[in-house]
C-alpha cells in the first residue's frame, strides 16, 4: 500500500487576517519569501505525494495560479540567466505531480471540506489530509513521512497529536489514550472543542491526518456538529478503533493565527543563512528596550 494522494482543504474565509485575506487567500501568506501553501506541498511531496488536491473556493484562484507556469516570466529569467530564480518557480511540488482543484461551495466545516473531494479517492485507498495553515518545521524530520510509515506497517488511520496548555483545549479536537509506545497512542475516545475540565486529555489533533476512503461515509453532512459546522472529529469518533495517534517532535506553527505567523517569519528568518546574523543583530537589539 502506497500514499500518493494529498488533499489540501483551503476553502476556509481567514476572517482572522482580514483586510490582508479579503482578495487574497490566507495560504497564500508569505513566510519569508514562500507561500505558506507551497511548504505544505513540498512536505508532501518529501513524503512520497505525487497527487495534490485542493479543496477550495473562488475567491482562491492565486492558490492555482501559484501551482500552474507563468511562461512569460520563466521566458524572462531564462533569457536573463537567472538560473537559481527559474529553479525556484518552475515544477513547485515535482514535476511528475499532479495537481486537481475541487470547490466546496460554502465553508461548513472541515469535514465538508473533506468530502467534496470523496470522488478522487479509490475505494480502500489511504490518503493524506494537510492543512497547509499548520506550519510543521521541515526539521529535524518529515512528520507525513512518518504518519505515512505508521499507517502502512498498522493499516490504520493515524491523526497528528501535539500537547497543548489546559486553556487552550477547548480550541481543538482532543483524544483519549489508552497506550503510547513510542509517542504512537492508542485512541479510545475523540472530542471536539471540550471545556477545560471535561477535556479527556491535553493531546490535541493538529493539521496532518492519514484516512482512508472509509471515513467518507462517517462524515454527515446534514448534522453539523460543534460551531454549526460539519466537523471532521464527529465522523472520526465513530471508527476510532481504526485510528492511531502520532505525538510528533517537529515544532509547529499555527499561521491561521497572527502570533503563530509571526513566529514563523521570525524563526524561519532566524535559520536563513542570508537573513540570520542581520535579524539575530536586530532582535537582541530590541531586547535593550
Ligand atoms: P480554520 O478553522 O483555520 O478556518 O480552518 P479559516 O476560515 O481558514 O480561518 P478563520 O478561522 O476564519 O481565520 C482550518 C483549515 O480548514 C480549511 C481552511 O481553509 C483551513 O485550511 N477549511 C475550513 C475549509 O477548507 N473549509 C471549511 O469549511 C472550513
Amino acid at each position: 500500500m502506497k500514499i500518493k494522494k494529498a488533499i489540501f482543504p483551503v476553502a476556509g474565509f481567514g476572517t482572522r487576517f482580514l483586510p490582508a485575506t479579503k482578495a487574497t487567500p490566507k495560504e497564500m501568506l508569505p513566510i519569508i519569501d514562500k507561500p505558506i501553501i507551497q511548504y505544505a506541498v513540498e512536505e508532501a511531496q518529501q513524503a512520497g505525494i505525487t497527487e495534490f488536491i485542493f479543496v477550495t473556493h473562488h475567491a482562491k484562484r492565486a492558490i492555482e495560479d501559484h501551482f500552474d507556469e507563468n511562461i512569460e516570466l520563466l521566458e524572462k529569467l531564462k533569457s536573463d540567466q537567472k538560473d537559481h530564480l527559474v529553479k525556484q518557480i518552475q515544477n513547485i511540488g515535482g514535476s511528475t505531480s499532479r495537481f486537481t482543484f475541487v470547490r466546496q461551495d460554502k465553508p461548513k466545516g472541515l469535514g465538508h471540506a473533506i468530502s467534496c473531494a470523496e470522488h478522487m479517492i479509490n475505494e480502500n485507498e489511504f490518503f493524506a489530509v494537510i492543512l497547509a495553515d499548520d506550519l510543521i518545521d521541515p526539521l529535524p524530520g518529515n512528520i507525513l513521512k512518518d504518519m505515512i510509515s505508521i499507517s502502512m506497517q498498522s493499516s490504520k488511520q493515524v491523526l497528528a497529536l501535539e500537547k497543548v496548555s489546559k486553556q487552550d483545549v477547548s480550541k481543538f479536537g482532543i483524544v483519549s489514550t489508552t497506550k503510547n509506545h513510542k509517542n504512537i497512542h492508542t485512541l479510545d475516545g475523540i472530542v471536539e472543542k471540550p471545556e477545560e475540565n471535561i477535556a479527556p486529555s491535553d493531546l490535541a489533533v493538529v493539521g496532518r491526518y492519514i484516512f482512508n476512503h472509509s471515513i467518507f461515509a462517517l462524515i454527515d453532512s446534514k448534522n453539523p456538529g460543534v460551531n454549526g459546522e460539519i466537523q471532521i472529529t464527529d465522523a472520526i469518533a465513530k471508527d476510532i478503533d481504526n485510528f492511531l495517534g502520532y505525538q510528533f517532535k517537529e515544532k509547529r506553527f499555527d499561521c491561521g493565527s497572527k502570533i503563530g505567523y509571526l513566529k514563523a517569519n521570525i524563526e524561519f528568518g532566524l535559520s536563513d543563512p542570508k537573513l540570520k546574523v542581520e535579524l539575530k543583530k536586530y532582535l537582541k537589539g530590541l531586547q535593550n528596550l
